[in-house]
């Protein structure tokens, strides 16, 4: 039987005051489910609406590129600094200590290598995903390209089908084939297809115009960091995202292959929730540098 001793009369029902309503701090997300909502705040921070993913999915393409040769030694020190972590289940199983208890956007999907070109592309078992306790899956959408188009959305769509049932948010990736014009008419376009096709988060590339591509997508936008720059560029380059209404990065190659990675990614933390100008945010990185 329940314990009834000493039991209270509620008197604190706030009469008078209306219900707090509170609006969903992520672009595209007000009228989703709870479990979706929950996953897509342990992403992006309630207090800015903006996250720092930190990308080491590159093995599965590129093999031990540089900066990732041992995960153990040169991500895992970066964890702590990350909002999100975006990796593959075979690094996650292997590297990635579950007690860190960091968000995962688990890229769900392959098919390609450095040695060929896209030649296939196939999509990770929802369920594995679920084992997994991700709170986003990424999959790539290969716009403009011939022979995948139709394969990497239809690839999107059945992630987007099935993270749908789960309560799992989908990215979509937007690659950029060799031919492709890197503006903003060909991001804005795959952006917005992404998001058409049901991807509740679109990472692309920052380019001129960048403001066009954020505001026709409907949902959030977050950058890759693209090949490795001098610090000072990557920070600029964050900057102008965030200043023309990116959400955040989803960053790899510019904060682990930087001189200093975690003083790298801790500027780029300070750029993305404190809109930190480049000159302070550079100032930091080589004081964080020098400790
Ligand atoms: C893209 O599909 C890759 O999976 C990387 O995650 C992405 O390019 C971000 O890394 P980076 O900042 O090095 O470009």
């Amino acid at each position: 039987m329940a314990d009834l001793d000493d039991l209270r009369e509620g008197n604190n029902f706030g009469l008078g005051i209306a219900t707090t309503g509170n609006r969903f701090h992520v672009k595209g997300a007000e009228h989703l489910p709870w479990g979706m909502k929950d996953r897509l705040s342990r992403i992006f921070n309630p207090k800015t609406g903006r996250t720092v993913m930190l990308a080491f999915d590159h093995g599965f393409i590129m093999g031990p590129t540089s900066g990732l040769e041992r995960i153990d030694l040169t991500i895992v020190p970066l964890i702590e600094y990350a909002d999100c972590l975006m990796c593959t289940r075979g690094i996650l199983r292997t590297m990635i200590p579950p007690s860190t208890n960091k968000p995962i956007c688990l890229r769900s999907d392959a098919g390609t290598s450095i040695l060929t070109e896209l030649n296939d592309n196939v999509l990770i078992d929802i369920e594995d995903a679920i084992r997994l306790n991700v709170s986003a899956m990424a999959v790539m959408l290969s716009i403009g390209d011939a022979a995948y188009e139709a394969k990497t959305i239809a690839n999107l769509y059945r992630a987007v089908d099935r993270g749908t049932r789960y309560g799992i948010p989908v990215m979509g990736v937007t690659a950029v084939g060799k031919d492709m014009v890197r503006d903003a008419r060909y991001f804005g376009l795959a952006s917005r297809i992404a998001a058409e096709n049901g991807a509740n988060i679109v990472k692309t590339y920052y380019c001129d115009g960048f403001e066009k591509v954020v505001a026709a997508c409907p949902v959030p936008v977050v950058i890759a960091g693209g090949k490795k720059l001098p610090e000072q560029e990557a920070l600029e380059l964050c900057y102008k995202a965030i200043s023309e209404g990116a959400s955040g990065v989803d960053m790899g190659r510019n904060v682990f292959q930087s001189e200093a990675p975690a003083a790298m990614i801790q500027a780029v933390h300070a750029v993305v929730h404190e809109n930190l100008k480049p000159e302070m945010a550079l100032e930091l990185f080589n004081e964080l540098k020098n400790k």
